[in-house]
């Protein structure tokens, strides 16, 4: 039954191109689900735009010396064109910048202002004295109260994926100045998630939401769990959208409370055009709204923007939220600052008219249930040995034959074999089998299911050899090639959502293209007999193992160049008295118990006899040391330091920590002559927080 379906992909951030992390997480799998909803039939909106409000534009801008309108303009052209490029079929790709997207946003600000579902309050909010400016979401890192990450932003740790308040940081820091912030006072509106908790809870864990992804529904369950606070949905910024009430002079929207309204207007946008009604699609109950974003982005879609939603009145919500965790690249996170990344403009130039190969191996390593590493070898691999040796190898054996043997002109078959009617029957269930795949959103699988399919292709040739039976059976031969026909042709079909370009290509080829999904599974005869195709062009082509080094050798250049900076952008501290050194009250302890802190990656709760008492400290040290490695350890202990709780559990003091020659974390152990003869000098600013 054809349904209308809504299907947004997380706006993209206007400060830099996209890379392969984006394209695996969010746009090609939701490009894979509406190409195939659009296929079977479905009424579908897909929908996106740049995000270009935020302060990671603004610092861009500041740094580069120009306004934040340049810096979206340029990107977002960018960016528009790289989802070109790679066959990203939005129906519209609007911006946040756009008239029609800053009235929406306002006109919702002021329903749910006019309902009076804000609460409007003058709060202490973070200040950089020296910038004059508040300090909010990226403009201020920290400690995460959460799970210890020193470089948590003043809106969500992305290490937890935890959605702070700026104030929440421990040790706060202005990202302009360097500064430690003030507080100063301010008022904002306030969106109170505490008074929609019963609703989410109701929405989401006792609904039906049991069959969103674990960790899409793990996650949220948790924040509700742990309590929902209200959430300010204003700024004291001048980039962004102004606050259209009395008061709201000088102040914008939060960048995520326009960002998601975003998918209404280019919604709004893209019907005006097509001459559609825009309300079907977010206003009618039988409408299917999906949200494909990354694993960051979960408590803005399934938290924050629902409650928004709920509040105005009048909207749908989502029925799902496909979240990918994160793709990171040759095992290390993809950073855009660090350019430890595959931007796609750079892969477009080094592997032109190769989007699908992309696509595919981005598709069959995608990070569904958790991180998974890119790697440049596993892109060859699955290259030369999956879309080369199975799927273009099949068609180019088929295509090749039946120009070779019929001059393009595609053979009648007489009766067929055992074998014959099993692989066609085969072949009538794939739409089926790759189709509850998508639907699950398990384009891995979904992917592999297709490559099945070539490999049936494959070993049903290699099993008949037409090319033995040519010289001794012309009857079984022609049989054998129209049937193999028929293969080529589903998979001309069935590879569209996957890999578009290869897909109208192969239909090309084979001179076809009026077949759908569907077909597949019910007609006898994909393509007849006396149809007449075209000559052979090769799919893929291998990819050698220069081609792979080139990459690997700019990622050295990258990690090289990262070091560099590094050791030049760490200067020493400010200088302090003796008086203040004195303040420290540092013993030499043992670690007599230790254990991980559940659902953390780093932080170990340590039991330290310190001499004068046995105390819990916790220390973000577990991404490199283990329990085992460091029960029995001596270590110096900070014991003065006040306590504070992470996750809950109290740490009374701090374990020191610094880093050797070649960046490990090491101890600063009271029984090594390094320790002693470096003494507390040898004690960085990387004082590792316990
Ligand atoms: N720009 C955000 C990011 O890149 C995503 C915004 S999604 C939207 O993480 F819902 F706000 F549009
Ligand atoms: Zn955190």
């Amino acid at each position: 039954m054809s349904k209308r379906y809504t299907i947004t992909a997380a706006l993209p951030y206007t400060n830099g191109p996209i890379h392969i992390g984006h394209l695996a997480g969010v746009y090609v799998p939701a490009d894979i689900y509406s190409r195939y909803l659009r296929l079977t039939g479905n009424d579908v909106a897909f929908i996106c735009g740049s995000d270009e409000h935020g302060v990671p534009i603004t610092i861009k801008a500041k740094k580069e010396g120009v306004t934040p309108q340049d810096i979206v303009d340029k990107y977002h052209a960018i960016i528009k064109q790289s989802f070109i490029d790679f066959g990203i079929t939005f129906d519209n790709y609007s911006r946040t910048t756009a008239k029609i997207h800053h009235d929406t946003a306002q006109e919702f600000f002021k329903t749910l202002y006019d309902k009076n579902e804000f609460v409007e309050e003058v709060t202490e909010q973070l200040y950089d004295e020296e910038a004059n400016q508040f300090l909010a979401d990226r403009f201020v890192t920290g400690t995460c109260p959460k799970c210890g990450n020193e470089e948590a932003y003043g809106d969500q740790c992305e290490s937890c994926g935890s959605s702070l308040n700026a104030t929440d940081l421990i040790n706060p820091k202005s990202a302009i100045t360097g500064n430690v912030p003030s507080l100063k006072e301010t008022k904002h509106w306030f969106l109170p998630l505490n008074k929609h908790e019963d609703f989410l809870r109701e929405w989401i864990l006792k609904g039906h939401k049991k069959d969103w992804k674990p960790n899409v529904y793990g996650q949220v369950k948790s924040w509700i769990d742990d309590g929902l606070r209200p959430r300010a949905v204003t700024r004291d910024l001048d980039w962004g959208i102004p606050v259209p009430v009395e008061g709201g002079e000088g102040k914008v929207l939060y960048v995520w409370f326009d960002a998601p309204i975003g998918y209404i207007s280019s919604t709004k946008e893209w019907a005006a055009r097509e001459g559609k009604n825009w309300e079907d699609y977010w206003k009618d109950e039988d409408t299917k709204l999906v949200h494909f974003i990354g694993k960051d982005n979960i408590v803005f879609h399934c938290i924050i923007f629902p409650s928004m939603l709920k509040a105005e009145g009048s909207y749908i919500l989502p029925e799902n939220v496909p979240a990918n965790e994160f793709l990171n690249l040759e095992g290390q996170k993809l950073s855009t600052s660090k350019n430890w990344a595959v931007w796609l403009p750079d892969y477009l130039i080094d592997f032109p008219n190769q989007q699908d190969v992309l696509r595919y191996a981005l598709t069959a390593n995608a990070p569904e249930s958790k991180d998974n590493d890119f790697t440049w070898k596993d892109f060859q691999a699955r290259n030369n040995n999956e879309l080369v040796a199975i799927f273009g190898n099949f068609i180019n054996r088929v295509v090749v034959l039946t120009n070779k043997y019929y001059d393009g002109i595609i053979p009648t078959p007489s009766d067929y074999s055992t074998i014959d009617e099993e692989t066609l029957a085969a072949v009538k269930a794939y739409p089926a089998v790759i189709s509850s795949s998508i639907e699950r959103y398990r384009f891995r699988e979904a992917s592999q299911e297709l490559m099945n399919l070539a490999r049936l292709g494959n070993k049903y040739l290699a099993d008949e050899e037409p090319w033995k039976t040519f010289k001794t059976d012309e009857a079984r031969t022609k049989t054998v090639m129209f049937v193999a026909l028929q293969i080529a042709s589903a998979l001309a079909v069935l590879s569209e959502p996957f890999l578009p370009f290869t897909s109208t290509k192969l239909k090309g080829i084979l001179n076809s293209n009026d077949n759908g999904w569907e077909d597949v599974s019910t007609k006898d005869i994909l393509i007849p007999a006396s149809h007449q195709i075209g000559k052979g062009e090769l799919l893929f082509s291998k990819i050698e193992d220069s081609e792979i080094q080139i990459q690997l050798d700019k990622l050295e250049a990258s990690k090289k160049a990262n070091e560099a900076e590094k050791k030049a952008t760490e200067p020493q501290k400010d200088e302090i008295t003796f008086e203040d050194f004195t303040k420290l009250d540092l013993r030499v302890g043992t670690i007599i118990e230790a254990e991980k802190m559940p659902k953390t990656k780093k932080l170990l709760v340590l039991k330290v006899d310190t001499g004068i008492d046995t105390r819990t400290i916790v220390s973000g040290i577990a991404e490199s040391f283990s329990p085992e490695d460091v029960i029995g350890k001596r270590v110096t202990v900070l014991v003065n330091l006040a306590p504070r709780a992470l996750r809950g559990v109290e740490s009374q003091g701090m374990i020191l920590m610094t880093e050797d020659e070649t960046g490990k974390l090491v101890f600063v152990n009271p029984d090594t002559s390094t320790a002693l003869s470096t003494g507390i000098e040898g004690v960085k600013n990387g004082l590792q927080i316990s």
